[in-house]
């Protein structure tokens, strides 16, 4: 088989390549992109952990920027491990475990809001109506931002990502116009809070006030993060949830479980996740040569962290193909690994889980109509953006 992550069928849902693709016994690889395709788990566990120091991170980390040489933004995700540090660790402290928790009573009660209304209607698109909703308040929210802004800029943030069929790249005249429009309103919005600080929250305030080697931040760099942030800050977390209600109604005694204890709720994230990986696939650059199971990689070569792949890799899950709440395993890669891993995990999984646990609280036994479901089509963002439910009665 022939495969690209840029084709129609890999956009449009790319498990069933991946599942051709694990069964060769190492690396793939795309001459034309001069890269490899990393689709099983051991492979990229063992680059990320082992061979950390013989990548680089700079050439980006979606496949528009590592494989279409478009231009990369000057933020903590494009930078190797030393600079990377510096930058990383001005929001760190917000996100450890203990720290995301003091905010589950307020998402708590931002998910029950949302829902009520929705649940008195009984019909509803889960992602576009409830999740995306609440994730994108709760990322302005963590930013210092209005809830009308967040939505608005990741509303634009969807258009920038948009691809027509058989797109390839950020090009087309509506992915411009979008990242036009979303730079100048986010300008303007920096230039407004450099004039009146009082203004910022959250971690803009953080990244306002900063110094990186005895410099403060330029326009661009929080214009960068506030990208960063919004984008995967209310654009993954949202998807793994639309997929837990999506296969736990083709499983309706996992469902009936969930809904009977909804203590399970963590377990269907979790599985969720691991089932349909929603950052599919993330780049590195190798810097030196070295071999991965028999594949002699050379500097200069891209590297392709099939996530999505990994997390179904019948080598390290029993039944990877099955959707399987009561699974037990010891390790996954939905949220990576090294020294890039997901920043935002912790909160993730709390707000997550809570999303799902309010969901099945009012859901009853719902069901979800198929045929209207979609995923994102692209070549970064894997997952359902449309699950429309019908609560029980
Ligand atoms: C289910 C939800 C999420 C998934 C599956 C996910 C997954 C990932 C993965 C795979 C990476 C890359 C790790 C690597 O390069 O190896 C990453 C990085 C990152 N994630 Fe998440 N993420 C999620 C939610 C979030 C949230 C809610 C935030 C909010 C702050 C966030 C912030 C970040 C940041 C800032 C990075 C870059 C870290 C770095 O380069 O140091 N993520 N995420």
């Amino acid at each position: 088989m022939e495969y690209d992550p840029f084709s129609d069928a890999a956009m449009r849902d790319p498990h069933a390549l991946y599942d051709q693709l694990r069964k060769s016994d190492g690396a793939y690889f795309i001459e034309k992109y001069n890269a490899w395709a990393l689709v099983h788990f051991d492979d990229i566990w063992k680059v990320s952990v082992e061979h950390e120091a013989d990548i680089t991170f700079t050439a980006g980390q979606p496949l528009t920027n590592v494989l279409l040489g478009e231009p990369v933004p000057h933020a903590f995700p494009s930078m190797d491990l030393q600079e990377h540090r510096k930058w990383r660790r001005i929001v760190h402290a917000d996100y450890t475990k203990s720290n995301v928790e003091q905010d589950s009573e307020r998402i708590t009660a931002l998910a029950r809001e949302l829902l009520k209304p929705l649940a008195e209607n009984g019909a509803f698109d889960f992602y576009t109506d409830y999740v995306n909703r609440l994730f994108a308040i709760n990322a302005g929210y963590n930013l210092g931002l209005p809830p009308g802004d967040s939505i608005a800029w990741r509303k634009l943030i969807d258009e920038t990502m948009h691809r027509e069929t058989g797109q390839i790249g950020t090009s087309s005249a509506r992915n411009q116009a979008a990242g036009a429009e979303l730079f100048q309103q986010l300008h303007a919005y920096v230039r407004k809070i450099r004039d009146q600080p009082d203004l910022a929250g959250g971690h803009i305030r953080k990244y306002l006030e900063a110094e990186v080697d005895g410099h403060r931040l330029e326009d661009q760099d929080i214009v960068n993060i506030l990208i960063i942030f919004l984008t995967v800050g209310s654009g993954t977390t949202p998807n793994v949830c639309a997929g837990a209600v999506y296969y736990l109604a083709q499983h309706p005694a996992q469902q009936q479980a969930v809904i009977d204890d909804v203590a399970l709720a963590p377990r269907a994230y979790f599985e969720a996740a691991r089932y349909d990986q929603p950052t599919n696939i993330l780049c590195r650059r190798a810097t030196k040569d070295f071999s991965v199971r028999g594949r002699q990689i050379k500097a200069g070569q891209n590297l392709l962290m099939v996530y999505a792949s990994g997390n179904r890799d019948e080598a390290e899950f029993e039944r990877a193909s099955e959707f399987d709440i009561f699974r037990s395993y010891k390790r996954d890669l939905t949220y990576g690994i090294g020294g890039h891993k997901c920043l935002g995990m912790h909160l993730a999984t709390m707000a997550g889980t809570i999303a799902l646990e309010e969901f099945f609280k009012v859901s009853g036994r719902y069901t979800v109509d198929t045929p209207r479901c979609t995923r994102f089509y692209g070549e970064f963002l894997s997952g359902f953006d449309h699950v429309p439910v019908q609560l029980g009665r």
